[in-house]
């Protein structure tokens, strides 16, 4: 069956030439030390999925007291660094190429996992609609506290130091995490933010310290090496746009200045409350690679990008049960279904015990 021409076709992406254009999304395992740094399972788990387009790593802290889920990687240290190094030396052994994802976890940060410290955040508005996960079961979330400007000013330079670290580890880009309700989304959709200063109220100064990040990761590696990931219609960790494409078309053509990599749009909500059509005005706005995520099929994936809505997509959870996702699609051979009950699990359960099709 299905051959999915185009998906399995190459593409430049900015500085980047991928082979196919099925990427491995971004998904958090928990799979690192307490201490935050990556292990030689995560080298065995991301070089055993060398075959993507490009591997989009993990959700990591930029910096120390930003966890959310306990055992999240960062990329804030020597020894971070130097685990991470294995990872992308694993996957360039394999012939693959990998971005990491920098993430500051913002307002779902829980004191519990960061010494008694509570959560920072545009303003200070507790996620209600989720609970928190930690690695000891879930918890209610609490108020955050609200950055000065002098340490959203830090936000960026943690930022800058983490994508310089990023290049240090050997990793060919790095893809800023502007979704999900995590710090910089907090700043950019209008229900978490109701600063009256420089960084709140209008579209322009909500986008600041995303857009402040995203040129500071330019500087350090190019643009053609950062992508940035968005979720307009998300409303995991209470999050809500009051006019979601006037907001996204905005930053996708302040983006168009950085001429990064591409943009990585979830297109629809964890929890299917917030509905609608961002995809197309942001297409319309955006003048690079768009790369589109959130339960595609090959086939649809195919579909989309012949008719040109997208140029890439990102495969979540498919890539996690399957490492060799691309020669699978390109054969129309079954997928493994993930097991979702060992997502967030340590060890190799469920994480890289997951077959390869066996060679004829
Ligand atoms: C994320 O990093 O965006 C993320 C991580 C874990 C989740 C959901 C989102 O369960």
């Amino acid at each position: 069956m299905a051959s999915l021409p185009k998906l399995l076709s190459p593409l430049q992406l900015g500085d980047v030439q991928i082979p196919n254009r099925v990427l491995m999304a971004p998904l958090t395992r928990v799979r690192a030390t307490e201490a935050h740094v990556p292990t030689s399972l995560m080298a065995e788990y991301y070089g055993q999925r060398a075959s993507a387009g490009l591997i989009i790593a993990e959700a990591t802290a930029v910096c120390d007291g930003a966890s959310a889920f306990g055992n999240e990687p960062g990329i804030h240290n020597g020894a971070q660094v130097a685990g991470w190094a294995k990872v992308t030396d694993a996957v360039h052994a394999q012939g693959g190429r990998i971005f990491l994802q920098l993430w500051h976890g913002g307002r779902a940060c829980h004191p519990q996992l960061n010494g008694g410290a509570l959560g920072v955040a545009p303003s200070p508005i507790a996620i209600t609609g989720n609970k928190a996960a930690l690695p000891t079961g879930e918890l209610e979330h609490q108020a955050p506290r609200e950055l000065s400007l002098a340490e959203i000013t830090g936000v960026m330079h943690a930022f800058r130091s983490a994508a310089a670290n990023a290049k240090q580890a050997g990793f060919d880009g790095v893809e800023v995490h502007g979704a999900n309700g995590y710090l910089l989304d907090a700043f950019l959709r209008s229900s978490a933010n109701q600063r009256t200063d420089n960084y709140g109220g209008a579209v322009e100064n909500r986008a600041r310290l995303l857009l402040e990040v995203v040129e500071a990761c330019c500087e350090v590696w190019g643009g053609g090496r950062v992508g940035v990931r968005v979720s307009p219609l998300n409303s995991y960790n209470s999050m809500k746009d009051d006019s979601p494409v006037e907001t996204y078309s905005f930053l996708a053509e302040r983006l168009n200045t950085y001429k990064l990599a591409y943009l990585h749009m979830m297109r629809a909500d964890f929890f299917k409350a917030q509905k609608g059509d961002v995809l197309t005005p942001i297409r319309a706005a955006y003048k690079g690679n768009l790369v589109g995520n959130m339960g595609y099929t090959g086939e649809e994936a195919e579909a989309a990008i012949v008719e040109g809505k997208l140029d890439a997509v990102a495969f979540g959870t498919s890539f996690l049960a399957n490492p060799d996702l691309p020669e699978r699609l390109s054969q129309g051979a079954p997928l493994h279904k993930p097991d979702s009950s060992k997502f967030y699990t340590a060890g190799p359960a469920g994480y890289t015990d997951y077959p390869t099709m066996v060679k004829a």
